[in-house]
């Protein structure tokens, strides 16, 4: 596909202005009929603008010229519709416009590093049916994640990271089955993870809950996930994660530092292709399993545990400093105090 999105330096846009203004002066009579822009599109586009307070950064975005071209958004080059709309501007204040939803061949949305963005998330967005990646990070958004989220059925990442979400997470997101990405990392999300997740089976690779304030037991259900990468680090999760650990699951890096993880390690089985491993802050009890060496780790860490028995001997593990296993009940051996 080949596409134009320009979201480069002011003098690139500079020079798209004026080349557009050359552009359009040639063909001042004729340019609203051999535009490319759909005009539904351009009319929406504007009023969005409009809703964000005519931001600098949308200078290009003007009414004489074909929105095909304009700055920030995508225009396929077959349908000439706009398949993606990328927000990032510091000087923008007030809410997401509701606008947005009168863009169905929208396939990305990205609103990022928006100080003063406020809420809701506008309901109109569920009329998106064709989005595929839903991006709002960095923003002070605050208040719960929305149910009306789950409406958009083809979406194929959901990133929430970095605003001020709290309340629980909405379950239905489970509901989402072409989701392949979640991450709600760096939020206020508390309760617990719902137990729908394990839906999510093998479609998803990266799902990270990071960084927020969820409690209680993971659920079992997902023992189901074949994730590449799961981070539920910097929580206030509980009891066992065990069934995160299947010898044949997919995942590569698995991070569950700093909760309260209280299980026994002894029996667990290390899936195979894990790289990183970090357990660091939590209050898992019993040994490190021998399987351990036969891991090809580029990160691990168990420190700050209840663990306790001898380091295995073998692989990379004696590669790793003492940190790695430091301020445990009573592990002992390479790269620790011989056992007594
Ligand atoms: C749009 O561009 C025209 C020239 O092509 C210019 O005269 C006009 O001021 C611009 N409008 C806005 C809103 O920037
Ligand atoms: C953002 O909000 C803060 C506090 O409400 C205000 O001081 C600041 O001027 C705002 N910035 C912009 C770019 O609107
Ligand atoms: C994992 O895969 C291997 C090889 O494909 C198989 O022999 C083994 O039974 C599997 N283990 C589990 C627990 O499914
Ligand atoms: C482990 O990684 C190898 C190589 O990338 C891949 O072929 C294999 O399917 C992976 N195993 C699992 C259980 O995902």
């Amino acid at each position: 596909m080949d596409t134009h999105i320009s979201t480069s330096s002011a003098s690139r846009s500079l020079f798209l202005l004026s080349f557009l203004f050359i552009l359009s002066y040639l063909s001042s009579p004729t340019l609203s009929t051999s535009e490319r822009c759909h005009p539904d599109d351009k009319r929406a586009l504007l009023r969005i603008k409009e809703a964000l307070n005519i931001p600098d950064h949308l200078a290009s975005w003007n009414v004489s010229t074909d929105c095909c071209y304009w700055d920030y958004v995508g225009c396929h080059t077959e349908t000439n519709r706009i398949y993606q709309l990328l927000i990032y501007d510091t000087s923008i204040h007030g809410p997401i416009p509701p606008s947005v939803g009168d863009l169905p061949y929208l396939e990305t949305l990205v609103f990022s590093d928006i100080n003063n963005l406020t809420g809701p998330i506008p309901y109109s967005i569920t009329k998106l049916q064709n989005l595929k990646m839903l991006r709002i990070i960095w923003t002070p958004l605050s208040g719960r994640i929305p149910d009306l989220i789950s409406q958009l059925k083809n979406l194929e990442y959901l990133d929430l990271s970095r605003n001020q979400f709290s309340g629980s997470i909405p379950a239905s997101l489970a509901n989402l089955r072409k989701l392949t990405g979640l991450q709600l990392e760096g939020n206020k999300l508390s309760g617990s993870i719902p137990d729908s997740f394990g839906r999510f089976k093998d479609n998803l690779y990266v799902f990270v809950l990071s960084q927020n304030m969820l409690s209680g037991k993971i659920p079992k259900s997902l023992g189901q996930l074949d994730c590449e990468s799961i981070d539920l680090s910097h929580n206030k999760l509980v009891g066992d994660a065990k069934m995160l650990f299947r010898e044949n699951s997919s995942v590569k890096g698995l991070d569950l530092s700093r909760n309260r993880l209280d299980f026994d390690l002894s029996n667990v089985k290390f899936p195979k292709n894990l790289t990183f491993l970090d357990l660091s802050y939590n209050r898992i009890r019993g040994s490190i399993p021998q399987q351990v060496t036969e891991l090809d780790l580029w990160r691990m860490d168990f420190s700050y545990n209840r663990l306790c028995g001898r380091i295995p001997v073998g692989g990379k593990v004696q590669q790793f400093g003492y940190e790695t296993f430091t301020h445990n009940l009573c592990l002992c051996g390479t790269p620790l105090p011989e056992c007594k």
